[in-house]
C-alpha cells in the first residue's frame, strides 16, 4: 500500500507559512479535539498512535491527556515539519512522544496502542479503509479509533451569503478536488470504518461560526499554502483580485454584511475496536 503520489505533491505543501497556518488552526480547533478524544474514551496513562501529526499539535493535546504515564507515538512523512514538531514538543517540556517519520502507509511496529488518533490526514490518502485496517492491527481488542476530518458541503453553502468570501472558499473547494483530496471524508468515515471491517462509528459535526480578523485569515491563509497547486491546475483567481490585499477585503466584507461566516465542518468518527 503506497501513497501513490509524490511527496512534493501534498497538497498544502510544507513551507514555513503552512506551519504557521497549521498552528493557527489547531489553536482554533482543540477545544473540539479535545471534547471529541475525552468523548471517545482517550484518557491518562493510555498509549496512543497519531497519523499524520503535522507540526504536532494533536500530538501535544493528545500527551497532555494522557499524562507523563502515558506515551504518544505521531506519526508523520515530511523531514522538515517532523523536525519543527519534535522542537515544538521539546520547548513545550512534553517528553512522553515519540515522532516517527514515515509514511502511514509504511508504518509497522511491535507495539500495541490503547488507540489510533487522526485530524485532518485520511482525506489525502488514497485508500483510508485500507489504512484503517492495517493500523487497526496495533490496537488492543477494546481499544479505540477516533479521527476527525472535513466536510467542506456545509461550509461552502454556508458561506454563500458573502460574495467575495465565497469566491475564495470555492476556489479553495476546486483546487482540493481537482488535487484528489477526499473533502467529504469527514461524512464518509461511516463507511470507511465499516469497509476496514470495523463497527459503524459515533459521530458529531462540529463547526465554528465567527466574524474576527484571526477567523476570517483562515481562508486567506490557506489560498496562500494552495497557491501552487492552484496555478498548477490552472485555476483563475481573478475573483480575488490582488491576494496581498486579499485578507484586509474578506475582513472588511464580513464586517461590514454583520453576518458570521463558518469553517470547514470538523467531522469526529469514533469505534471501540471488536473484543475478536
Ligand atoms: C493538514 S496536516 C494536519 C496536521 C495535524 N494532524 C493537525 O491537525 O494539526 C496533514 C499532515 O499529514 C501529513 N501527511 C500527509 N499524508 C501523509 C502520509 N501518507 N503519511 C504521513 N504523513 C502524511 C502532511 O505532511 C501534513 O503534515
Amino acid at each position: 500500500m503506497s501513497s501513490g503520489k509524490r511527496h512534493t505533491d501534498y497538497h498544502l505543501g510544507n513551507t514555513d507559512a503552512e506551519h504557521e497556518r497549521l498552528i493557527r488552526q489547531a489553536i482554533r480547533l482543540a477545544p473540539a479535539t479535545e471534547r471529541f478524544f475525552q468523548e471517545a474514551g482517550i484518557g491518562s496513562g493510555q498509549r496512543v498512535l497519531e497519523l499524520g501529526a503535522g507540526v504536532g499539535d494533536v500530538a501535544m493535546l493528545v500527551a497532555r491527556i494522557v499524562g507523563p504515564s502515558g506515551k504518544v507515538v505521531a506519526i508523520e512523512r515530511d523531514a522538515r515539519t517532523i523536525n519543527r514538531a519534535r522542537v515544538r514538543a521539546s520547548e513545550a517540556g512534553l517528553g512522553n512522544i515519540d515522532f516517527v517519520q514515515t509514511d502511514v502507509a509504511e508504518y509497522s511496529t511491535e507495539l500495541e496502542f490503547d488507540a489510533t488518533v487522526g485530524r485532518y490526514i485520511l482525506q489525502f490518502l488514497p485508500d483510508p479503509a485500507a489504512t484503517l485496517r492495517s493500523l487497526a492491527k496495533y490496537i488492543r481488542p477494546g481499544g479505540i479509533l477516533a479521527f476527525q476530518e472535513g466536510s467542506w458541503i456545509p461550509f461552502v453553502s454556508l458561506s454563500a451569503h458573502v460574495p467575495l468570501w465565497h469566491a475564495a472558499v470555492s476556489l479553495l473547494h476546486q483546487a482540493g478536488v481537482r488535487s484528489g483530496v477526499n473533502l467529504e471524508m469527514g461524512p464518509g468515515l461511516h463507511k470507511a470504518f465499516q469497509d476496514a471491517g470495523l463497527p459503524a462509528p459515533h459521530m458529531r459535526l462540529e463547526m465554528e461560526l465567527a466574524c474576527d480578523p484571526d477567523f476570517t485569515r483562515w481562508v486567506s491563509d490557506s489560498l496562500q499554502s494552495v497557491l501552487p497547486q492552484i496555478q498548477k491546475l490552472n485555476l483563475s483567481l481573478q475573483a480575488l483580485g490582488d491576494l496581498n490585499t486579499l485578507q484586509e477585503r474578506l475582513q472588511k466584507e464580513v464586517a461590514t454584511s454583520n453576518a458570521v461566516v463558518p469553517w470547514i465542518g470538523l467531522v469526529g468518527a469514533w469505534c471501540r475496536k471488536p473484543a475478536n
